[in-house]
Formats: structure tokens, C-alpha cells, sequence
């Protein structure tokens, strides 16, 4: 029997978690999170000047299986810091490889053949990068010295090459025949490695913080080194910080106020504020740099806490050189330098070679793309048949509904409470029978109760984190008392993945699909509402060391999960709150709990866009916003925007009001139902942009600068966005806006999607703000594809025919592109799919297909899908009156139509009726 004072502190536990999470008049509690100068690694890197540190040399390069080793050397022993002081350093081991496409990895780790060296090795992330990206490893077999012996080199690409200076330290990446670099490391001297070490007498290695202490059991590890942007106006990327502004503004130096680093720890922070370099739920240590001549890129892999500062110029009290360089400095606990540059020299390259590392997008299925309703909770299945039948009522397609915590006997996943959701199966059928799915959660903190199966097989097999006495890990989370797998371990992951299958997951169909929450991981009694840094993983791990990747390999686990119970046949959606490179290949991910506000509305594109650009480009934030309740013109601007989300999902709090599409008056609904018919509109565009981006990493989503690199106006831009190549969405962030100005990059005129009216480019337009949507343009010179027969599901959208919408350019030529295959299985692996390409030039529109991957035998993918309406925006009125189709040689007519087939649409382009080709086939069509 338990005590009544053994069982007080879990009460007070209990209380205080639950004050702490449902007071709602807090906002976010800072204090209850580490800023840099609480956190001792970081406070002592920043405190350094350029080059104070004793200086590293690099000696004995040579080359050895095909990559450049040498050594490393300090000169001296570091004093400013708790680290080696006293101690003759040893001497570190570097080693720089070359891979194909442009890329240069740099390692540095002590050197364990060193007899004194500690037997505690530091912790290389695994399973990030890419297994074939080995394969693409250029052997290199020399290495040249510079004639004074300073310098060594060695090939990177045709057009670059890869510079170790030897005293002090420092690599350059630099396009041949050139003497500026691109992108260098250890520029300014703040490169710093603190060794493992035997503790000192007297010395206090713990660290504490608000009643929690760290033990450090292997005392301080960090690294920092500075990284240079050569040729650059700005910097990118390094998700995941709640920002107004894409660009990254710089944390230090002349000009800046609030001095805090970017911080990259994925952290369940409660009403995160929408602009902070504070880090949230996930990290993604890529950088891109841009500048109107170029592009580079660098990432660190690394899972352990990360600081990031980027330097304003004239930070180091040198003069600025104008040369449009930008300085960075990194600071990781622990963990290796394992390091890649990217060369580019285009933005998209540099996306590409990051692709080419940690990999791309995971093909989602077609609804997965399509719109998503979730709440916390769908009390019941009464609630949830209520909900699917109003989308049938007012007419508004839909393809998910979500299940939060509350649908499980207490908490457990995998389970169901049985008096509010009595029949599962029959509950998803039902929707299944709609073309719609289901999406439930399942969280990584397992309830520790000895009559859940799941909490006894993993103590049983002893799966769980450990705690820093080795004990199974017990912290603080929705369940109560909770124990978290081990997912390092690819044995508890197999397991875990087990947990999926339809006889092992009581209650599931095949149409359930998996949301994965609170897997920084969140623990509400833990530091920083997280898991202890002394906690222990598989091989004594610190969690200290792979904290920043909990989540993904929880994602990852889960995803393959969902792949073997479908006999991977049926493409896996999982969506994840915390991330870190690579998750792109396990499913989406979402923005957190935001805030029902026009702030957290305009932070979420440039959000979005980074991620995008870090490779997770199958992301959203909540629709709404998940705390509070939004204004209906707030929730309406909000679907406006988020219909352009690539994950469009809605979601809201469970103590805010209910907010389903068709609770704020007939108009209000009319405005919605509007939004979600242009995303469902688009979705054969979006499923091609999807393609792409699982084929080569380019983003859904993108700056304007990724499609107009060399224009200055647009890299600064945070509040518009091009949708792939062709479209371009201005967002409406303030509440009662009349005009907003937008810029339209390029040189020829886009097109307003709303009414069809040509406007320049290279130039901003102030433009009236509508209620009835948000201002969009169709790029002239673009052909875009789309559905506008509007179903309950994209099921029912699949036989539906296309409309083709061509904007003209000042040529009177267009081009596009349509990717089709069974929006399910990976039979387009093997060449089931089709891909047209559209050129429309001279009067004469062809379809031809494209073939992404020469598989043979090819599978086959057959569509009996037709082109009902062509849609010439920029052709003058009278421009045709007739359509010539071949092969058949048949007419059709050419006339005034409007954009949308709805009635009481006015007629605001030439429109070819009914030419009724075949979607798969070859054709042409001639307007005279
Ligand atoms: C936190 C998530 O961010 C939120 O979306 C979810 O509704 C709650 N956890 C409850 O599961």
C-alpha cells in the first residue's frame, strides 16, 4: 500500500502542473526557460573576443582512405573557461571529405587512439544522414601545399576548392582563381573545443537551474567556431524560432538590443511569443546565406543544445568592409564537429546539396495535402458524426478529423475510452466511406500503470530512458506518471513500430493515421518543462547529447510504424511536433500552440518559409490559432492565408469556443468554405509541387528570392511568398486592412487570381484589400493546373476533369506541369505515374510527358480524366474565337469565361470550352 506522504509530492506535482498549464492569463514564462547568459557553456563562449584564444594549428595533413586528415593542435591551454585549464591539451582530429555536387564535411573529435584520452566517446548523431550519401563520396588522392607551405588544398567541384590555412586553424571554401572565400570557418579565432577530462579536485561540475540540477557526469564539452558568409546580404534558416521576419536579424553587435543567440532546443514552451530568437519546438542547424550574386550554405550536425549568434557588421570593432560578409557564431554543449558547406552557388543548389545530406520529403498521400480539421477534443462520437455531417451540410470539402488526448482511457495511447468512443471502427468507416480519414494522437510518454500492456513490455524489456541512477525515467506529462522509449535504440523503435499494426492497435482501421505530440520530449516536471540532461539512452548516451533528436527518431518509429501496417503499400502520415534534420523524411510537421492573433498570423509565413528551406517543407501552423478565441475576421484572413499552407489543418485549445467553419454567420462561412475551395481548387498543382519537392528538396513554399535571386527587393520580403514557380500569395495581417502594397518581382506581369487583371512587375502595386480572399497572382508565362469541381473529399476528386489556367507572357508563351499517380501507394517508385509538361507558344498549346525516373519495367498508371476548360489569361478579347484539337482534328469554341464556373461569375478571360482531352495523353490545341 502507498502511504499518504509518499503519495503528497506527486499531488503537489500534479497541482502545480496543472496551475502551470491552465491558468489561461499567463502568457509566456520566461523565467522558466534558460537565456544564454543561465546557460555556462554558452555565457563563455560569447564572452570571447576574436582570435583571444590560444590559437589551433593544423599539422601532419596527409590523406588516408580517401579523405584529408591531420591534426589539431592548441597552442596553449585554455584559461577563460572551466574546461582544460592546467591540463596540456591533446590533439584533435580532423578529417575533410568531399561528396558530389559541392560539398565539403569537416570533422573534428578527440583522438580516442590517444592512451590519455577518456573512454567516454562523444555522441556522432546516427541515422541523419542519408545512407547512400557515402556512395557519393569523391575519393581524394592528393592534396596540395600553397609555396610558402601556409595553406593546403584539395578539389571540391569544377568551380571550387576547399583551403585548411594551418596557423592559426581555419577553412575556406572558395570558387578557383579566386582569393575570397564563400564560406569559412574560424575566420576570427573563436574556434574552441573543450575536451573530456578527468574532474579536478574541488571542482563543481553540476549545473543548476530552478531547483534542478544536473550532474554533468563528463563536466564540459562544448564547442564554438565562427562561420563566415562571404558575398551575403542575409541569412536563413536554423528553425525553430517564432519570427516576423525571414531573414535573421543579427543577435549581436553595433545596433542590437536584445542580445539573446538563436537557441535551437526543442522545448514545449506554453504560449511561445511571435517574434523571439528563444528557441521552440524543433532544431534544424542549416544555414543559407544570400546575396545577388550567390548562395551558400552550412550545417552542423549536432543534436546537443545549440546557441547561433549572427554578428551585426562591425561586431569584432572592425570596420565594416562593405563587401557584404556575414558573421556567425556557433556554440553547441557537446557532441562532434561534424560539419557541411555547401557551395551552391544558386539557392536552389544549396537546397539540394542539404537535400543530398539529410534527404527530402516523404511522398505524402493526396489527402494528407487536402484540409484537415482538428480540435482539442472532438468530445465523443456523436461530436465527431456531428461535425462530418456539417462539412456535408454547408458544403465544405474536408478530408481529416483529428482526435486529441481525450479519446484514450487515460491517457494511454493506443487506447480508447469506452463510453465516449464505444465503436472506433465503425466511426472511421463511416468517414472512410466519405473518402475521409481519421487522425489520432499518440504521444512518447507511456503511462506508469502496471495494467497498460504498453508500460509493461517496455519496462519489461527495459525500453525506457533511464534516469541519471540508472532507473527507468520517471517524469511529469498528460498521463500523470510517465516513462519515455528509448527510440535511439533501433530494437525499441522495432517495437514501438509493432505497436501500429491493426491487431496490436485495438480500434484502428487502415484509414487511421498518427499525430505525434509533445516529443522534445515535453515532461511538465522536468527542467525547462523537458527531460533531465543527465537522463541516459542506449549505450550511455546523455540525453544532453541527443536531446534536439528525441523527436525525430520518435517520428521516425512511428512513421515506420504506419509503413509496415500497411505492407508499405500505403504511404505513412505522421505529424510531429518536434524535429530536427531529416524529420522531412518521416512526415510534416506543425508550428505548435500559437496564439489566436494577427501577430502569430503574420509570424507564421516566415515560419513556414523556413522551414521550407531547412528541408521540412511539408508544414502548417494552426489555423485559428490554438490559444484564444479569433475574431471571425481573424479566423477568415487566417483560412485565407492557411489555404496556402502545404499542411492545412485547423486547430484550437480545448477552452476556446468551438469554431467549425459555420458557426460565425452564413457570410462568414461563405468566406471559408471560399478559402478552402481555392486550396482544394489547386490541389493538382500542390500534389506536383510535392513531387518535385520529394524529388529534389526544392520547398512548396519559397521566399520570393529562392525564384528571383538576383532581385534585392525581394530578400527582405517576410509577408508574401510564391507557391512553386507560378503563384505569388501576399498575406493580409491587420485586422480592418483597406490596401496593401505588393511587390511583384520580375520582369513580366502577373495576374490577379481573383479577377483575372494583369498588373507589371518589378514593381509594388498598392492594391485594394477584398473580404472575399487575399491577394494572389498567377506568374506570367506560367501554365497552372487545377480541379474546380468541389466534393466532399479529394476522393471523390479524383475522376474529376482539370482546368488548365495559361498566363501569357509578354511572348505569348507559358509553360507547366502536372505530376498524377494513385495519390496512395509507392507504385510510382516504379514508373506509375504520369507527367505532362504544357507549352503553350505561337497559338499552340501541346501536352507532352516528362519522365522522372527511367524504371523498367515501368508499372502502369492510367487516368480517364479530361481538360474540360482552358483559361488564356492575356490574350485579347476577339484574340480566338476557335480551338483546333489534334490528333482527330476537332473544333471547339473560344469565349469570354470567367475564371471560376460558378454562377453569377463575370467573363473575365478567353476561355477554350471543352476541348476534352485526355489528361494522359499527347495533344496539341491550336486557338485561331
Ligand atoms: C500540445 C499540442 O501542441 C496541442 O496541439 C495539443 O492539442 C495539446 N498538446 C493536447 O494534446
Amino acid at each position: 500500500m502507498i502511504s499518504l506522504p509518499a503519495l503528497l509530492p506527486r499531488f503537489i506535482v500534479t497541482v502545480v502542473t496543472i496551475i502551470l498549464l491552465f491558468s489561461s492569463a499567463s502568457a509566456w514564462k520566461k523565467d522558466e526557460f534558460r537565456n544564454c547568459d543561465q546557460t555556462p557553456f554558452c555565457k563563455r563562449a560569447r564572452s570571447r573576443t576574436p582570435h583571444s584564444l590560444p590559437h589551433f594549428t593544423l599539422s601532419d595533413p596527409s590523406i588516408s582512405d580517401g579523405h584529408l586528415t591531420a591534426r589539431l593542435l592548441q597552442s596553449i591551454s585554455s584559461s577563460d573557461n572551466d574546461s582544460a585549464a592546467g591540463d596540456a591539451p591533446r590533439p584533435l582530429l580532423l578529417r575533410l571529405s568531399v561528396y558530389q555536387g559541392g560539398i565539403l564535411r569537416l570533422k573534428i573529435d578527440e583522438d580516442h587512439s590517444d592512451p590519455s584520452a577518456p573512454s567516454k566517446k562523444r555522441f556522432e548523431v546516427p541515422d541523419v544522414v542519408l545512407p547512400d550519401f557515402e556512395d557519393r563520396r569523391l575519393w581524394l588522392s592528393r592534396f596540395s601545399f600553397s609555396d610558402d607551405g601556409s595553406t593546403s588544398s584539395v578539389y571540391l567541384s569544377e568551380d571550387f576548392e576547399a583551403i585548411l590555412r594551418h596557423n592559426p586553424f581555419e577553412v575556406q571554401v572558395r570558387r578557383k582563381g579566386s582569393n575570397d572565400p564563400s564560406i569559412s570557418l574560424n575566420s576570427h579565432g573563436l574556434f574552441d573545443f573543450e575536451q573530456l577530462r578527468e574532474k579536478k579536485e574541488g571542482e563543481d561540475w553540476e549545473e543548476r537551474f530552478r531547483g534542478h540540477t544536473d550532474s554533468r557526469p563528463y563536466g564540459p564539452q562544448s564547442i564554438s567556431f565562427d562561420v563566415s558568409f562571404h558575398g551575403a546580404e542575409f541569412v536563413y534558416g536554423i528553425p525553430e524560432h517564432a519570427s516576423n521576419s525571414l531573414a535573421l536579424r543579427p543577435t549581436r553587435g553595433p545596433g542590437v538590443e536584445h542580445s539573446e543567440p538563436y537557441r535551437l532546443f526543442n522545448l514545449d514552451v506554453f504560449e511561445y511569443i511571435h517574434d523571439s530568437p528563444f528557441g521552440i519546438y524543433g532544431s534544424i542547424p542549416f544555414m543559407l546565406s544570400h546575396g545577388v550574386k550567390s548562395s551558400s550554405g552550412f550545417f552542423w550536425l549536432n543534436a546537443a543544445e545549440m546557441q547561433i549568434d549572427v554578428l551585426a557588421p562591425g561586431w569584432d570593432d572592425a570596420a565594416a568592409t562593405g563587401k557584404g560578409r556575414i558573421d556567425t557564431f556557433w556554440m553547441s554543449e557537446a557532441g562532434i564537429v561534424d560539419t557541411f558547406f555547401f557551395v551552391g552557388p544558386r539557392s536552389k543548389d544549396v537546397i539540394q546539396q542539404y537535400a543530398s545530406v539529410t534527404g527530402t520529403l516523404a511522398m505524402p498521400q493526396e489527402f494528407a495535402i487536402a484540409y484537415h480539421q482538428c480540435r482539442w477534443n472532438y468530445r465523443d462520437e456523436e461530436d465527431v458524426a456531428s461535425v462530418d455531417a456539417g462539412f456535408d451540410e454547408h458544403d465544405i470539402p474536408y478530408d481529416v478529423l483529428w482526435l486529441d488526448i481525450e479519446h484514450t482511457d487515460g491517457k494511454k495511447y493506443f487506447t480508447w475510452d469506452k463510453v465516449l468512443f464505444p465503436n472506433p471502427e465503425e466511426m472511421q468507416k463511416k468517414l472512410f466511406s466519405k473518402g475521409r480519414r481519421m487522425v489520432t494522437i499518440v504521444d512518447p510518454h507511456i503511462k506508469r500503470d502496471d495494467s497498460y500492456y504498453v508500460h509493461k513490455e517496455a519496462t519489461d524489456k527495459g525500453y525506457y530512458v533511464k534516469d541519471a541512477s540508472g532507473k527507468d525515467f520517471d517524469g511529469w506529462c498528460w498521463s500523470g506518471s510517465s516513462s519515455y522509449p528509448d527510440t535511439l535504440n533501433p530494437e525499441v523503435r522495432e517495437w514501438w513500430s509493432e505497436k501500429f499494426s491493426l491487431k496490436n492497435y485495438g480500434g484502428s482501421t487502415p484509414s487511421l493515421y498518427i499525430w505525434n505530440d509533445m516529443n522534445e520530449p515535453s515532461v511538465f516536471n522536468g527542467p525547462e518543462i523537458s527531460m533531465p540532461r543527465d537522463a541516459l539512452h542506449l549505450g550511455g548516451v546523455e540525453h544532453r547529447e541527443l536531446h534536439n533528436a528525441y523527436g525525430y527518431y520518435f517520428h521516425m518509429a512511428t512513421a515506420d510504424g504506419l509503413l509496415k501496417r500497411g505492407n508499405v503499400k500505403d504511404r505513412p502520415f505522421v505529424l510531429s511536433r518536434a524535429f530536427f534534420a531529416g524529420s522531412q523524411r518521416h512526415g510534416a510537421i506543425w508550428t505548435g500552440d500559437n496564439s489566436a492573433d494577427w501577430d502569430h498570423l503574420k509570424s507564421s509565413v516566415p515560419m513556414i518559409l523556413t522551414l521550407g528551406l531547412t528541408g521540412m517543407s511539408f508544414s502548417g501552423a494552426d489555423i485559428g490559432g490554438f490559444f484564444g478565441n479569433p475574431e471571425p475576421e481573424l479566423l477568415v484572413r487566417w483560412y485565407q492565408l492557411g489555404a496556402y499552407y502545404p499542411f492545412f489543418r485547423a486547430h484550437a485549445h480545448h477552452d476556446t469556443k468551438r469554431r467549425e467553419p459555420w458557426l460565425f454567420g452564413e457570410q462568414k462561412t461563405a468566406l471559408i468554405r471560399e478559402a478552402i475551395h481555392t486550396r482544394y481548387s489547386l490541389l493538382p498543382y500542390y500534389y506536383s509541387l510535392f513531387r518535385k519537392a520529394s524529388a529534389s528538396g526544392v520547398p512548396i513554399l519559397r521566399p520570393l528570392w529562392l525564384e528571383f535571386p538576383e532581385d534585392k527587393e525581394t530578400f527582405d520580403n517576410s509577408e508574401a511568398f510564391m507557391i512553386g514557380e507560378s503563384i505569388l500569395v501576399q498575406g493580409i495581417y491587420e485586422e480592418g486592412q483597406k490596401s496593401v502594397s505588393v511587390y511583384l518581382p520580375g520582369e513580366q506581369s502577373w495576374y490577379s487570381m481573383r479577377n483575372g487583371a494583369a498588373y507589371a512587375g518589378g514593381q509594388a502595386h498598392k492594391l485594394d484589400v477584398f473580404e472575399d480572399s487575399i491577394p494572389s497572382f498567377q506568374r506570367a508565362g506560367s501554365i497552372v493546373p487545377r480541379k474546380y469541381r468541389f466534393r466532399r473529399s479529394t476522393t471523390q476528386m479524383t475522376n474529376d476533369p482539370y482546368t488548365l489556367v495559361i498566363a501569357l507572357n509578354s511572348s505569348l508563351a507559358a509553360e507547366g506541369e502536372l505530376y498524377i499517380d494513385d495519390g496512395r501507394s509507392y507504385d510510382f517508385e516504379h514508373g506509375a505515374y504520369i507527367h505532362r509538361r504544357f507549352v503553350f507558344s505561337n497559338g499552340r498549346l501541346t501536352s507532352s510527358s516528362i519522365d522522372l525516373a527511367a524504371a523498367s519495367p515501368r508499372e502502369k498508371f492510367s487516368s480517364s480524366c479530361t481538360v474540360e476548360r482552358i483559361i488564356l489569361l492575356g490574350m485579347r478579347p476577339g484574340g480566338a474565337n476557335k480551338a483546333v484539337i489534334e490528333p482527330g482534328n476537332y473544333e471547339t469554341v473560344v469565349e469570354p469565361g470567367p475564371l471560376v464556373l460558378r454562377a453569377g461569375a463575370v467573363s473575365v478571360a478567353l476561355v477554350i470550352r471543352k476541348p476534352d482531352v485526355h489528361i494522359a495523353d499527347d495533344w496539341t490545341i491550336k486557338v485561331l
